[in-house]
């Protein structure tokens, strides 16, 4: 097939190569597969998407665009344009990537279905907020919509009224984003990946093994345990492939793809969960179209699952296509 692996350029030069570490593991991977494969990095001009694209008239598009120039909401246009343009791609498309963005929304989702999730309210920059409800201190305090933990670190946590309101403050004012307290969840953390369509399947669980982490401060993966690596909360966390009892394992995936479907993703995504002492299991997110790096829970899974990387992006390339070919 010839696949266009799309993708966001940090800088605005569009013959810079440096691309997330993703991108060229995908292109690798897809041309080794036999594919026809060509890379468009666009930064934030609209214009040059689609001049790269009708240039290279890909049949399938494989979508790791994450935002848009300074937009980090921007993969949702990104899709909606893809639909306008006639062009095929992997993964979920704007509503469904709306919808997961947004956190308060999900959980509206997740509500209907009868998951558990954290009790919340939101705290919108423009109105009056949705739902106050009696929430039990302490509190997390997150943007509402935000990824790769994005102001989420040591204050996070609030324990009162005052330290929750200038949490909020400080949400609303350095990532121009509403704010979303909710209850915090103490317990396992567990990322089960999901793959497919009309029968999604959950991968093997995949947990945070906090035990190295530094003590007195709240267990969470917050910005620093993700991406900082000298601290002592990215060096006291690690990943690995759980080994649980199979009644446990298998609540697990069936909360991730109960989330998964209500959220509507397509193709494939990540959940992020919460496990109590008591046994409840709780949703904290959904990620649609999750990250695709080699080393990243999705991948690690998968391979724990027997499908290595190759077969990996082979099944995302296939059920894709499954899906326009049903369409049609
Ligand atoms: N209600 C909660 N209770 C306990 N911990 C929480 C809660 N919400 C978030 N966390 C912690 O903060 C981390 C990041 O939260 P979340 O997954 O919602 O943010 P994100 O920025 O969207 O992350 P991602 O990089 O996975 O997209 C979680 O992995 C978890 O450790
Ligand atoms: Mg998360």
């Amino acid at each position: 097939m010839k696949i266009t692996i799309l993708t966001y350029l940090d800088s605005e030069d569009e013959n810079s190569k440096e691309y997330d570490p993703v991108v060229p593991q995908v292109a690798r991977t897809l041309r080794r597969l036999g594919h026809r494969v060509s890379v468009l990095g666009v930064h934030g001009d609209v214009k040059r998407l689609i001049a790269g694209l009708s240039r290279r008239r890909p049949e399938l598009v494989f979508n790791l665009m994450e935002m848009f120039g300074d937009n980090v909401f921007g993969d949702i246009p990104v899709t909606g344009l893809l639909e306008l343009l006639g062009v095929r791609y992997t993964g979920s498309g704007p509503g469904e990537l709306y919808l997961s963005q947004d956190k308060g929304l999900t959980k509206k989702l997740l509500a209907f279905e009868n998951i558990l999730y954290p009790r919340y309210a939101v705290f919108s920059r423009e109105a009056a907020f949705e739902t106050g409800g009696n929430l039990r201190m302490p509190l997390f305090v997150k943007p509402l919509r935000s990824d790769a933990s994005l102001g989420i670190g040591g204050k996070s946590l609030v324990h009162d009224a005052v330290a929750l309101m200038e949490r909020v403050a400080v949400i609303h004012r350095e990532l121009e984003d509403s704010a979303l307290a909710e209850e915090y969840i103490e317990g396992r953390e567990f990322y089960v990946g999901v793959l497919g369509n009309a029968q999604p399947k959950a991968l093997p669980p995949v947990e945070v093994d906090f035990t190295g982490f530094p003590e007195g401060v709240p267990k969470v993966m917050d910005s620093k345990a993700k991406w900082d690596e000298r601290s002592k909360e990215y060096k006291g966390t690690r990943s690995v492939v759980a080994s649980l009892p199979d009644e446990l394992r298998a609540r697990l995936q069936k909360v991730a793809v109960d989330a998964y479907r209500a959220l509507r993703v397509r193709d494939y995504g990540r959940v992020d969960l919460r496990l109590t002492e008591t046994g409840e299991i709780y949703v904290l997110e959904v990620n649609a179209s999750c990250y695709l790096e080699k080393s990243s829970e999705f991948a690690m899974a998968a391979a724990a699952s027997g499908l290595d990387y190759p077969r990996l992006v082979e099944r995302i390339v296939n059920l894709a296509a499954e899906r326009f070919e049903r369409k049609r």
